[in-house]
């Protein structure tokens, strides 16, 4: 079996090539994204490989199509970037629902540890042999108040590792998790309660119709003075400007983005001899309490192997047996997992 594999870093070489190897999956790598330009380097696979920055839109899964390929596997968990109405009949995705949940709520909380006891300016000052404290004073999350939207496998163990700072939770889910509250340490509580109370907010929803731009002019409007936004889960569920104008008018008190609407022609890449064009995101770059991250919350050892474990495990099972656990469905409202391929 013959896979096309866009976007491939190196990274990504060593799980995909052992575990490739050892089930009869051959993947040839392409370090372009795939697009409505690319898409002609697949002719010839059977199936093609993409992560989150690649474009799977209505003319892509034509073309594909096209040129014979039955199957999109996907090795990420977010399926923002596929237009999965229009793939429903014509083509099967498959994607890796979970991979290493640890890897990126334990990132969240780095980035807000890092952020609100200014590690990334101690660790610069210390290296220059400056030992001031000056502009380095913190504070503690014990007590303080965590907001997560989105109690779903991330947003349950980010809740896990705030309960054990001593934080208090409050949660928000379109579909709460049965089992999760705990008293007054973790309560379900409607949004207008979560912004209004939290001195953190964390997002941990998937990105859809519902949650684009879910924290917005608005929401920042019932915020707590001071808010910490944390985004570790997909750029478009925060309107950038918002935020901006939000720290700018001293609102919003820190942000640490490992997601950024506009990311999918920076993150992932080196632009450091490129004048950047974004002026949002150099702004927000620019500023001393946001701290960004080049979607990286997910790159940890143990997930690169699941991942790829995994990808591989979904392609074989779909050409030996037409079924697939992690196919997704259109039908079965376009953002669960269903029994697939019956749905065709
Ligand atoms: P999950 O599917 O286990 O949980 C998502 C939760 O969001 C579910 O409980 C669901 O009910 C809830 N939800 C759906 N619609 C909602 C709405 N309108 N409002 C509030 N909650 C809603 O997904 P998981 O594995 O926890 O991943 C969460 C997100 O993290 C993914 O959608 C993905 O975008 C992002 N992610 C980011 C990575 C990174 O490297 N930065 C890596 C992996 C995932």
């Amino acid at each position: 079996m013959k896979i096309a594999f866009f976007d491939a870093k190196p990274y990504d070489r060593p799980s995909f090539d052992a575990y490739g190897a050892e089930h009869g999956v051959s993947f040839k790598y392409f370090e372009t994204k795939l697009n409505e330009d690319t898409v002609d380097l697949a002719k010839g696979f059977d199936g093609v490989c993409v992560f989150v920055n690649d474009t799977v839109n209505a003319p892509v899964i034509d073309r594909l199509c096209g040129l014979g390929i039955r199957v999109v596997a996907l090795r990420c968990a977010g399926f923002n970037n596929v237009d999965m109405k229009h793939a429903f009949g014509k083509i099967h995705v498959l994607r890796v629902p979970a991979y290493s949940p640890y890897a990126v709520a334990e990132h969240t909380m780095a980035l807000l540890l890092t952020s609100i006891r200014r590690t990334h300016k101690a660790y610069i000052r210390s290296k220059d042999f400056n030992f001031s404290l000056s502009g380095l004073t913190g504070f503690d999350l014990h007590g303080k108040t965590v907001g997560v939207i989105g109690t779903g496998r991330i947003g349950r163990v980010f809740i896990d590792i705030c309960k054990g700072f001593g934080m208090k939770i409050l949660a928000f889910d379109k579909y709460p998790a049965p089992g999760l509250e705990e008293g007054e340490k973790v309560r379900y509580v409607s949004l207008d309660e979560l912004f209004a109370q939290s001195d953190v907010i964390s997002l941990h929803c998937p990105l859809t119709e519902d949650t684009h731009h879910l924290i917005n002019g608005q929401t920042l409007d019932k915020c707590k003075k001071g808010v910490v936004i944390l985004n570790t889960s997909r750029g478009a569920l925060v309107d950038a400007e918002a935020l901006l104008a939000g720290i700018k008018s001293r609102k919003v008190g820190a942000a640490c983005l490992d997601v950024y609407e506009e990311e999918s022609d920076l993150f992932f890449e080196d632009n450091s001899g490129h004048i950047m064009e974004d002026d949002l995101l150099a702004r927000l770059i620019s500023m001393p309490n946001v701290i960004v991250t080049s979607h990286q919350a997910f790159l940890t050892e143990e997930a690169l192997e699941n991942i790829a474990e995994t990808t591989v495990k979904n392609l074989v099972g779909f050409f030996r047996t037409s079924q697939c656990p992690n196919e997704l469905c259109y039908r079965c409202s376009g953002a669960e997992d269903c029994k697939n391929s019956k749905c065709f």
